[in-house]
């Protein structure tokens, strides 16, 4: 894979470029075709898809007939995402770099459908993360946001609590990407993007992290690898003498939390999925 230089300047960007998220996307697979499958895709169909990964829901919702966009931040992703699809032979799907805060180039109601999965929940400035997905969705059209949770006692929220307990205080100022996940907080957004409560629907759902062949422990060491907020948090904890307790923390949740009966990973969490009618 490419090697990026590190950009100081965005350091959203940096975040992500960080390790290597396709070793975590390789647990969300069959999650992203579930949520594919549930989202009334139709052959033809304009599908953006903000925060893309490397496609864990974008290359389903292609296999299912759509003309999908997927736009990211990280340019180690889009280049993944780009071989994955034409690994898959899937010509109607091409990634692309872009900032969910102000997708600059693209035409407004160009899409069907605006997808964001664990994506645009993590660009700053949500305010306009919400008025760029309406700005480019179609009237008559419709967003879909996978947003996990703030203290749920599912998976991912207690990773972040874990971690965050190792890790310095964030700048001031700075908006946690788990507010997408209130109820409050999406209405607010969506309403100053001009789309009114009535058009929102938010409901929780459940989303897998799942391997048949690697264990629990070895999920973690892949966050701690692999997934960029976690590698800091490990950072921060070693320098304070505290790697092993943070590691050991995050192995007992992922034990306690694995529901898979043979050799396995199968840990459930809920997140928030919610869908916008313009
Ligand atoms: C948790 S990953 C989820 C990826 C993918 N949707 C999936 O389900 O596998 C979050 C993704 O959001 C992307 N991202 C973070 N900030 C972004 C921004 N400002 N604009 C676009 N993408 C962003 C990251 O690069 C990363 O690919």
């Amino acid at each position: 894979m490419t090697n990026y230089s590190t950009s100081i300047a965005n350091p959203n960007q940096a975040l992500w470029e960080k390790g290597d998220f396709t070793q975590i996307a390789a647990f969300m697979r069959q999650s992203g075709e579930a949520i594919a499958d549930s989202i009334g895709i139709t052959p033809q169909m304009k599908v953006l898809d903000l925060g893309s990964g490397d496609g864990t829901t974008a290359v389903p919702v292609a296999r299912l007939g759509a003309e999908v966009v997927g736009i990211d931040i990280a340019r180690n992703l889009v280049e993944a995402g780009n071989k994955r699809a034409a690994a898959a032979g899937l010509r109607n799907l091409k990634f692309q770099e872009g900032d969910a805060s102000n997708l600059q180039g693209v035409v407004d109601n160009s899409f069907d459908l605006t997808l964001s999965v664990f994506g645009a929940m993590f660009a700053p400035k949500p305010f306009d993360v919400a008025k760029e997905m309406v700005r480019v969705t179609k009237p008559g059209g419709r967003i879909v946001m996978g947003n996990w949770i703030p203290n749920d006692p599912t998976f991912v929220s207690q990773v972040l609590k874990i971690s965050s307990a190792f890790t310095p205080p964030p700048p001031e100022g700075f908006i946690s990407p788990m507010t997408w996940g209130v109820e409050s907080h999406i209405i607010e957004r969506f309403g100053q993007a001009g789309v009114g409560k009535e058009k929102i629907s938010m409901v929780k759902d459940t989303y897998y992290f799942a391997s048949p062949e690697k264990n629990p422990t070895q999920f973690i060491e892949s966050f701690e690898t692999f997934y960029g907020p976690t590698m800091n948090a490990v950072a921060a904890a070693q320098q304070n003498g505290k790697g092993e307790e943070l590691h050991k923390q995050l192995v007992e949740l992922a034990l306690a939390q694995n529901k898979s009966k043979d050799v396995g990973t199968l840990i459930p969490a809920t997140f928030m999925r919610v869908t916008v009618s313009l």
